[in-house]
């Protein structure tokens, strides 16, 4: 598993969130830890206790999750397999990700709902909006698998779409990085971060956030994103409550 980083201060549960409903995107690789494929118990655990703290914050919570972790519809694609059934083979594997995040949540006593994008009754409900907002309103977590449902579709995307229609006021999109930096901090040590930046400026400088269709879309529709390092213990919690973490994109 990652290593989490310095530890946040304590806030009191039930104190006032800064925002009241947010939509946590989740990358696949997110839950494979240092594993290197699949899916990491004891990080999904450590991802499970952060969403946990901020719902005892009082912070409604619906969650997308990628499945980079199982298999990338994009690689698989450039390797020869068609693109569709290549997209088709992510989705299932961002459902697989909703079970076991699904499962760690309960496991720490949070009440939680998977809606797929394509409909597999046996194992989740379907995606029904007005049921979600619901599920949302009775403290539960929402976790939305399959995408969009439909191929050439980033789960980025989805997650833009999902906050719209759920009304949230802010996506958290989780990185291994602490935000967004002028070019990879990893293979470039004088990359600067933004505290914040404008949608625009993301597009423009081809900033690898989140995909285009994604950024253009929150960006008509003024959805401000964060981005921020998910190993940072605590860091969900402080964006609920109001603290600064990572980089802010917005208008
Ligand atoms: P409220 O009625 O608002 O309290 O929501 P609820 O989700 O508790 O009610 P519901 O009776 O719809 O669901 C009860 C349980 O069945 C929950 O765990 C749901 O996730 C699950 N469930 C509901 N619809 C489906 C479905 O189509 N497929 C699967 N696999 N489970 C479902």
């Amino acid at each position: 598993m990652a290593k989490a980083t310095k530890k946040a201060p304590a806030t009191k549960p039930g104190s006032k969130p800064k925002y009241r409903r947010i939509l946590l995107k989740l990358s696949g690789e997110a839950l494979m830890g240092d594993t290197g494929f699949g899916v990491c118990p004891d990080t999904v655990d450590f991802i499970a206790r952060e969403v946990k703290d901020s719902v005892e914050h009082k912070t409604q919570i619906a969650v997308v999750i990628g499945g980079g972790n199982i298999f990338r519809g994009i690689e698989a694609a450039t390797s020869g397999m068609e693109r569709v059934s290549a997209d088709y083979m992510g989705m299932l594997a961002t459902t697989i990700n909703a079970l076991a995040l699904q499962n760690a949540l309960e496991r720490h006593g949070i009440e939680t709902r998977v809606q797929s994008a394509i409909e597999m009754n046996e194992i989740c409900e379907p995606y029904i909006r007005r049921k979600a907002v619901r599920h949302l309103e009775k403290g539960r977590v929402v976790i939305f698998a399959a995408g969009t449902g439909n191929p050439y579709f980033t789960t980025d995307t989805a997650a833009a779409l999902r906050a719209m229609e759920m009304n949230a006021e802010i996506i958290l999109k989780a990185t291994k990085v602490d935000g967004v930096y002028t070019s990879d901090p990893v293979k470039d040590k004088k990359a600067k971060k933004f505290s914040t930046i404008k949608y625009i400026d993301v597009l423009k400088r081809g900033l690898h956030v989140m995909d285009s269709t994604a950024i253009s879309l929150c960006m008509d529709n003024s959805l401000p994103i964060m981005v921020f390092n998910l190993m940072g213990k605590g860091n969900i919690r402080k964006i609920v409550t109001g603290k600064r973490v990572g980089t802010y994109i917005g208008a």
